[in-house]
């Protein structure tokens, strides 16, 4: 394989896995087209191309400086010059492949957070008040994100001739469909029996080594959990804390998230939804894994770096 191989890869996976199914997704990248069509010549060079291929714009490669065959991937959630510093003082490193969008996948981070209305939509809350409620925060992560110094990492692989790509939302997607399914099989009743499925996943039981194992954050282990939503585990970063009184009314008794901010929590608190927070970055880690075996189906070799924790599902 190489890097575009293993990009389209995660692109492909990630459409595969997607809440609003390939026929929705292909939906939004007709609907960017469209757009794009009826650009003038001048606003069609502006025109992100990739936008018209990719529906993960957080998602991408950064810096190709050998395009070779792809042998050993040195892989974390969190890639920054010091990582590409670890790949190339390995030697042997032919990608880097970071979970968190870095470079221009950070500037676009926003994009994908269009996803969480269809998700809240599919859990029942109205597509209008989703929609509504989404395109308030999707703003504020825009502006959020603006700030940062998008390059440094890219510029570090370019500088030291090292290959940079990154997933992110096609990785989350991989987690939220792998719970998702989990969950509808196992059927919890209680908030307890949630976090006792999660806990034997080998990704969260490794983080509870560290004690960031799955917790309660609203509500109580003996809580029925009702309807379950994994509608905090994909879409960019955290959607609108307004959401969670419309998630009750929708019938939404739990949440299973990767991580939650104070704001948010005391909303759903209010709302009672109960939050089972599943753990970040052993979630993204969750989701990285889905897409390595894929890799490590093809012979290549993962070296697991910043906070990624390897575990295999291939069986051998
Ligand atoms: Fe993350």
């Amino acid at each position: 394989m190489q890097i575009k191989d293993i990009y389209n890869l995660a692109i492909k996976m990630g459409i595969e896995s997607d809440f609003r199914g390939k026929a929705g997704v292909q939906k939004l990248l007709d609907g960017k087209k469209q757009r794009f069509e009826k650009l003038s010549e001048k606003d069609k060079e502006e025109f992100d191309k990739d936008a018209l291929e990719n529906p993960y714009l957080d998602s991408g490669v950064y810096n190709i400086s050998d395009d070779k065959e792809i042998k050993k991937v040195l892989v974390g959630i969190d890639i920054g010059p010091e990582e590409i510093l670890i790949a190339k003082e390995l030697g042997d490193i032919d990608l880097v492949i970071a979970h968190h969008p870095v470079g221009k996948g950070l500037a676009n981070l926003a994009d994908v957070m269009h996803l969480q209305a269809d998700v809240y939509n599919y859990y029942g809350v109205p597509i209008n008040v989703a929609e509504g409620l989404m395109k308030e925060r999707i703003s504020e992560v825009a502006r959020g994100v603006n700030a940062s110094n998008h390059q440094r990492t890219v510029d570090a692989a370019r500088i030291m001739k090292v290959n940079l790509m990154n997933s992110h939302t096609p990785c989350d997607n991989l987690a939220a469909k792998f719970l998702k399914d989990l969950i509808e099989v196992k059927k919890p009743e209680t908030v307890a029996e949630i976090i006792s499925i999660l806990k034997e996943i080998p990704e969260y039981k490794e983080a509870m080594k560290i004690g960031v194992g799955p917790k309660v954050f609203v509500g109580s282990p003996e809580n029925r959990c009702g309807r379950i939503a994994m509608s905090e585990i994909t879409g960019g970063t955290e959607g609108s804390p307004k959401l969670y009184e419309k998630m009750a009314q929708a019938g939404i008794g739990t949440s299973v998230a990767m991580h939650i901010s104070e704001e948010h929590k005391k909303e759903a608190e209010a709302a009672h939804v109960n939050i089972v927070i599943a753990g970040h970055i052993s979630s993204d880690s969750l989701g990285v894994n889905l897409l390595m075996d894929e890799l490590e189906k093809q012979g290549i070799e993962i070296v697991p770096c910043s906070g990624f924790t390897r575990f295999s599902r291939i069986s051998k």
